[in-house]
């Protein structure tokens, strides 16, 4: 059943090109580029004269959709905000007909996440799921929906279903913003293709797992981990941290890169291993400057970086080289490495993996 693989989480891991293109699977046209999202096509009126996209949900599938905030702001222009289920729903939140609200859940049985849409319902907002199983409570109990098609997920830590969920909401935008008109037609069929490539991308990402365990073993018996990340890595620098904490119960913490120097930084010191996201991006200046500080305070640096690279290599105490893709994508490689990092650090820390304490796999109460 793990397929030869130790843990479940480990095989859902390496199940991500797979995954990910059962997510484009019927949606993306590989010959033409052309995206067709169906649960779009049904309320397209109401999307394209949305006020707001609202997306509810809690832990990784929160991460995804703060991705999925940088996607469809960018390339459809439509207002988006992303926010935990528990704190939404009892907010008594403002919510009205021009709203869409999209759930996002692996399980589709998250309480809060149910209890969320159900007052956007009530106040009359386009109700839209984005989950994993096939007629769970949450798909039921939307007007419309995208599934993941990521398989099941068993391990606890959530690995496949995010980079499903990334990949739906990369789709969404796409067919958003040529609906709106918000991207010129060159822009959309380049990232239409470079999309359809990113499952072999990430078949080559899943190489770097040897350097990856060789680094988990020096880090392995660390208090704290701090992760940075900017723009639309710094989702991938949250989901990192929480990837470590559940599974190997080291205290993490992800940060916006640029919000060290606001507080985290007083923590810096030669015990304070610091995960850097530095792919070469808008942002990778300021990153790189980012990792300088953290040097200057004897911090260890682990970065991941864009192949070529020499900037990060001369002041990284380790880099993790992953290929170069546009921007939008960076989320669905950027975080195949720390998810190899978290599985390493607790198997050689003898935790249960696929199982950690006090967890369970949906959280069906608040
Ligand atoms: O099934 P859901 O996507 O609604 O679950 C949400 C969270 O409970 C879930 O992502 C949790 O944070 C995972 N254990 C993260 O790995």
């Amino acid at each position: 059943e793990k397929g030869g693989y130790e843990h479940f989480m480990l095989k859902e891991i390496y199940e991500q090109p797979t995954s990910i293109r059962n997510s484009m699977l019927g949606r993306l046209n590989t010959v033409n580029g052309e995206v067709v999202m169906g649960g779009i096509e049904e309320y397209e009126h109401k999307f394209m004269n949305a006020k707001r996209i609202i997306f509810v949900a809690c832990g990784t599938s929160w991460h995804a959709g703060l991705v999925g905030e940088y996607m469809i702001e960018s390339l459809a222009r439509i207002p988006v905000e992303v926010e935990y289920a528990s704190e939404f729903r009892y907010r008594n939140p403002i919510i009205n007909s021009d709203d869409i609200v999209i759930a996002i859940s692996q399980s589709g049985e998250t309480a809060d996440t149910l209890a969320a849409l159900e007052i956007a319902k009530e106040k009359g907002a386009l109700i839209y799921g984005i989950c994993n199983v096939v007629g769970s409570s949450i798909a039921r109990a939307t007007d419309a929906g995208s599934y993941t098609h990521a398989g099941p997920e068993i391990g606890v830590a959530s690995t496949k279903a995010f980079t499903a969920q990334v990949t739906i909401l990369a789709l969404m935008a796409l067919t958003l913003a040529k609906k709106k008109g918000s991207i010129s037609e060159s822009r959309y069929r380049e990232l239409a293709l470079e999309l359809n490539n990113i499952p072999n991308i990430v078949e080559k990402v899943l190489e770097t797992n040897v350097a990856v365990e060789y680094i988990s073993d020096i880090y392995k018996d660390a208090k704290n981990f701090l992760y940075l990340g900017r723009g639309i890595n710094f989702p991938v620098a949250l989901e990192g941290a929480l990837k470590l904490k559940e599974i190997s119960y080291i205290h993490a913490e992800g940060y916006p890169a640029a919000e060290m120097k606001h507080g985290p930084i007083a923590l810096i010191d030669a015990d304070m291993p610091v995960v850097a996201i530095a792919t070469k991006k808008n942002s990778y200046e300021k990153v790189v400057s980012n990792i300088q500080e953290v040097k200057a305070r004897n911090g260890k640096i682990i970065a991941v970086v864009t192949e070529g690279d020499t900037a990060v290599k001369e002041i990284a105490d380790h880099v993790i080289e992953i290929p170069d893709v546009d921007d939008f994508f960076d989320p669905l490689i950027t975080v195949i490495p720390l998810q190899l990092l978290s599985y390493h650090i607790a198997v050689m820390r003898g935790c249960n993996v696929d199982q950690p304490r006090n967890l369970a796999k949906s959280v069906t109460v608040e």
